[in-house]
């Protein structure tokens, strides 16, 4: 349905209703809406001690006060006609342990990064075919990936279902390693963003570098009367 106004301020648009579309549709407009997503590229473990990697980008960030990230990780399709679906891994291992690390995305990873998103068969491991490698954590059992500038030590706090084939699994950050070279001033707690060289994801195949970036200053109550006038 297209919509108009007699206002030109408003531009033509058209509605989707999402009550009426495939959930494949409603999924491209999410995901080429919502943009950039930051990509947490996660390793856990499964009872066995076999590590898994893999990137999610219903990724965010969502308390400070207890420190919680949350992740939207669904589930791979069953080989066999009308079979369940099955949780991914990377959800059914932090399910199974309560622990994980997300790793974020620079440019240079990238590569090695989608690598691991291919869905290899359970014997092989993603990190080992990206060709990366790993340094242990101090507080949970899987390791970080080296190289990353950030990686997060996590804990499960909850996961909630969302539908049958979606989890959100929110994780309570335990620490943060920063590359060195990233840190601007310890003491304060600043960080050189753009050192980061952070990538995010947009529609489809694209991806995002956040060297773009512009400053705008929040604007205080006081000082707005001042701000109009120039
Ligand atoms: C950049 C990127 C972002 C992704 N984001 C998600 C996501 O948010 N949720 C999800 O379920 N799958 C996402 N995927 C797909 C998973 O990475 C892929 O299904 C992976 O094989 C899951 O691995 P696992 O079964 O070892 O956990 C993403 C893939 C890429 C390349």
């Amino acid at each position: 349905m297209q919509t108009g106004s007699e206002n030109p301020a408003i531009a033509q648009e058209r509605l989707f209703d999402f009550a009426t579309m495939a959930a494949s549709d409603r999924a491209k407009l999410l995901l080429a809406t919502v943009i950039p997503r930051p990509i947490a590229w996660i390793v856990s473990m499964n009872l066995n001690g076999q590590l898994n990697a893999a990137p999610f980008s219903f990724f965010n960030a969502f308390a400070v006060d207890p420190p919680i990230v949350g992740i939207g990780i669904g589930s791979h399709e069953p080989g066999l006609p009308h079979a369940p679906k099955r949780p991914k891994d990377t959800r059914r291992n932090i399910r199974d342990t309560g622990q994980f690390v997300i790793n974020l995305v620079s440019e240079e990873m990238a590569r090695a990064m989608s690598i691991t998103a291919i869905e290899f068969g359970p014997q092989v491991s993603e990190l080992s075919e990206a060709g990366v490698e790993t340094v242990p954590s101090v507080y949970v059992s899987p390791p970080r990936i080296a190289g990353c500038p950030v990686a997060m030590e996590c804990e499960l706090m909850q996961i909630v279902n969302l539908g049958t084939d979606t989890g959100l699994v929110l994780g309570r950050v335990l620490a943060m390693h920063i590359r060195e070279d990233a840190i601007l001033d310890p003491g304060r707690h600043y960080i050189d963003a753009a050192k980061m060289k952070l990538i995010g994801r947009m529609h489809g195949s694209w991806y995002t570098r956040t060297a773009d970036t512009f400053q705008m200053s929040r604007i205080a109550r006081e000082d707005w009367k001042a701000y109009l006038s120039g």
